[in-house]
C-alpha cells in the first residue's frame, strides 16, 4: 500500500503529536471518570424513549431480547475498541486508530463518519430532552407555543427552542474545560442511574405476568407502502416486509442500538486519560456491561407493567407508572430523564469536537481548529463551530430518521475498527498492547459480521442518506485534506522517526 491515500501515521508519531504544548489536552481522567463518562452518555434517549416505540411497533416484550442482541454486537466491538484505545492512546477514537493502521483515506472516511454519528446523535438527544422538558412544563400548567416545540410530527414552520438552547449552553460548559464538565457529569449520572434503578425496583411490584404473553408476538405483514422505508435486508432478499416475529427482534435491535451509542466515545478521551493503557479497557467494557444489564431489566419491567400495545411512545417509562396509578413516580422519572439526557448530549458533543480536533491537527481539516485555548486548554474553536451548527440542526429537525442515520454511521465505524485490529496485529505486532482482544482474527470477524447484520436491518432510505454523506466526505478530502495533510508535507517528523510508508518530505 504505497499510494498516498493509504499512507499511515506512525503510532509513536501520533503519541508525540499530543505532546506538542500548543496542541496538548490536559491528562486528568481516571478509569472511574471514564466509566462515569461511559454510563453518562450511554443511558439516554434509547432507553427512555425508544423502548416504547420499538416494543409497540417491532418486538413486543421481546424488546428485552433486542437490547441483548444490540448489547452483544456492542460488546464485540467494544473488545476491538479496547485493544485499539490501549495501543494508540491519542484523541480521535476510531479515526486515529485507523490512521495508524489502515491509512489516511480510510481514516478520513471514519472520521467523517464519526462527525455524522456524534453531531446527529447530539441533535437527537437534545430534541428528546426538549420533549421531556415540555412534558414537565405541561405538568406545571405552562405551555410554550407549538412553533417552539419539538419538530417530531409537528406541522408548519417551527424551531425547537429548548433543544437549541441546551446545545448552546453545553457548548459553553465544554469550552470552559474538561474538569468542570466531568464534575457536572458525575452528579447528573448519579441522578440518571438512580431513576433507572427506581424504574426497575419500584416497577417490579407492578408487573402482571399476562403482559408477557406473547413474549415474541407473531410476525405481522405491514401494509404495502414506501419500499425505501423497509429494512434493506428485506428488500435484498425480496421478503415481504413484516413486523414482530423473530425478524422483528432484529429490526428492533437495529433501532435500540442507539441506546448503546457512546461507549466508543470513552475511547475518544484516551488522550486526556492519566493511564490509558490500563484505564481505557476498564472504562469501555465496564460502562457497557452496566448499561446492558440495566436496559434488559428496564425493558422487562416496563413491558411487564403495561401491555406492549398500550405503551406510550413519548415517555414510556413515566407513562407506565401513570398507567398503574402512580403519577408521583412518573414525575420523578420525567425529571430524572430530562437531567440525564442533558449529560448524554454534552458527552456526544465532546466526542464530536475531539474527533474534529484530531482531524484538524493532522491537517485533514484546517489547522485553525486545533489550537487549544491558551487558558482553558480546550479545543474551543471546533467546539463553538459545531455547537452552533448542531443547535440549528436540533432546532429544525425531527428525530426518527436521524436516529437511524446515527446507528448506521456508528455500526460502520465498528466495522472499520474491527478490520483495523486485524491489520494492526499484522503490520505492527511489536506495539505494546495493554489490552489484547482474544481470538484474533475470529473475534473481530464476528464483530464485523454482527455489525453488518444490524446495518442490513436498517431502512434502505437510511443507507441512501448515509451514502450521500460519505460521498460529500470524499469530495472534501480530495479537494482539501489530501493536499493539506501533515503527512503529505512531512510536518512534525522527528529525527529517527520517519513517516511510513511515504517517508519524510519537506515541512
Ligand atoms: N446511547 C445514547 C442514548 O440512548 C446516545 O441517548
Amino acid at each position: 500500500m504505497t499510494s498516498p491515500l493509504f499512507r499511515t501515521k506512525n503510532v509513536e508519531q501520533s503519541i508525540l503529536d499530543t505532546e506538542e504544548p500548543e496542541h496538548a489536552l490536559k491528562k486528568s481522567l481516571s478509569a472511574l471518570d471514564l466509566t462515569v463518562f461511559g454510563v453518562g452518555v450511554i443511558i439516554g434517549t434509547g432507553i427512555f424513549v425508544l423502548t416504547g416505540t420499538v416494543a409497540k411497533n417491532n418486538a413486543g416484550p421481546a424488546v428485552a431480547l433486542a437490547f441483548l442482541v444490540a448489547g452483544v454486537v456492542c460488546a464485540l466491538a467494544a473488545i476491538c475498541y479496547a485493544e485499539f484505545a490501549s495501543t494508540v492512546p491519542v484523541a480521535g477514537s476510531a479515526y486515529t486508530f485507523s490512521y495508524a493502521s489502515l491509512g489516511e483515506l480510510p481514516a478520513w472516511i471514519i472520521g467523517w463518519d464519526l462527525v455524522l454519528e456524534f453531531a446527529l446523535g447530539t441533535a437527537v438527544v437534545a430534541v428528546g430532552w426538549s420533549g421531556y422538558i415540555h412534558s414537565l412544563l405541561d405538568n406545571a400548567g405552562w405551555r410554550l407555543p407549538a412553533a417552539l416545540g419539538t419538530r417530531d410530527g409537528a406541522e408548519g414552520f417551527g424551531f425547537d427552542i429548548l433543544a437549541a438552547a441546551l446545545v448552546l449552553v453545553l457548548t459553553c460548559i465544554l469550552v470552559l474545560g474538561m474538569k468542570l464538565s466531568a464534575r457536572v457529569t458525575s452528579i447528573v449520572v448519579a441522578i440518571k442511574v438512580t431513576v433507572v434503578l427506581v424504574v426497575i425496583v419500584a416497577g417490579a411490584f407492578f408487573i402482571t405476568a399476562d403482559n408477557y404473553d406473547p413474549f415474541v408476538p407473531q410476525a405481522q405483514p405491514v401494509p404495502a407502502g414506501d419500499n425505501l422505508a423497509a429494512p434493506l435486508i428485506q428488500l435484498m432478499f425480496g421478503w415481504a416486509p413484516a413486523n414482530f416475529g423473530v425478524m422483528g427482534v432484529f429490526t428492533a435491535a437495529s433501532v435500540v442500538f442507539f441506546a448503546f451509542i457512546g461507549f466508543d466515545i470513552v475511547a475518544t478521551a484516551a488522550e486526556e486519560t492519566r493511564n490509558p493503557q490500563r484505564d481505557m479497557p476498564r472504562g469501555i467494557l465496564g460502562s457497557l456491561f452496566i448499561c446492558t444489564v440495566l436496559y434488559v431489566a428496564v425493558s422487562l419491567v416496563v413491558t411487564g407493567m403495561q401491555k406492549y400495545t398500550q405503551l406510550s411512545v413519548d415517555a414510556p417509562l413515566a407513562d407506565a407508572f401513570k398507567a398503574t396509578g402512580h403519577p408521583w413516580f412518573a414525575g420523578f422519572i420525567s425529571f430524572g430523564a430530562a437531567v440525564g439526557l442533558t449529560v448524554v448530549c454534552m458527552i456526544l458533543l465532546l466526542g464530536q469536537t475531539r474527533v474534529f480536533f484530531a482531524m484538524s491537527r493532522d491537517g485533514l481539516l484546517p489547522r485553525f481548529f486545533s489550537r487549544v485555548h491558551p487558558r482553558f486548554k480546550t479545543p474551543h474553536r471546533p467546539t463553538i463551530l459545531l455547537g452552533v451548527v448542531i443547535a440549528v440542526l436540533a432546532g429544525f429537525t425531527p428525530l426518527n430518521e436521524l436516529a437511524a442515520l446515527v446507528n448506521i454511521g456508528t455500526l460502520f465505524a465498528f466495522v472499520i475498527v474491527a478490520i483495523s485490529v486485524i491489520i494492526l496485529r499484522r503490520t505492527r505486532p511489536d506495539l505494546h498492547r495493554a489490552f489484547r482482544a482474544p481470538l484474533v482474527p475470529f473475534l473481530p470477524i464476528l464483530s464485523i459480521a454482527a455489525s453488518l447484520w444490524l446495518m442490513l436491518n436498517l431502512p434502505a432510505e437510511t443507507w441512501l442518506r448515509f451514502a450521500v454523506w460519505m460521498v460529500l466526505g470524499f469530495v472534501v478530502y480530495f479537494l482539501y485534506g489530501r493536499n493539506h495533510s501533515r503527512l503529505s508535507r512531512g510536518a512534525g517528523v522527528r529525527p529517527g522517526e520517519p513517516l511510513e510508508p511515504s517517508g519524510p518530505g519537506s515541512p
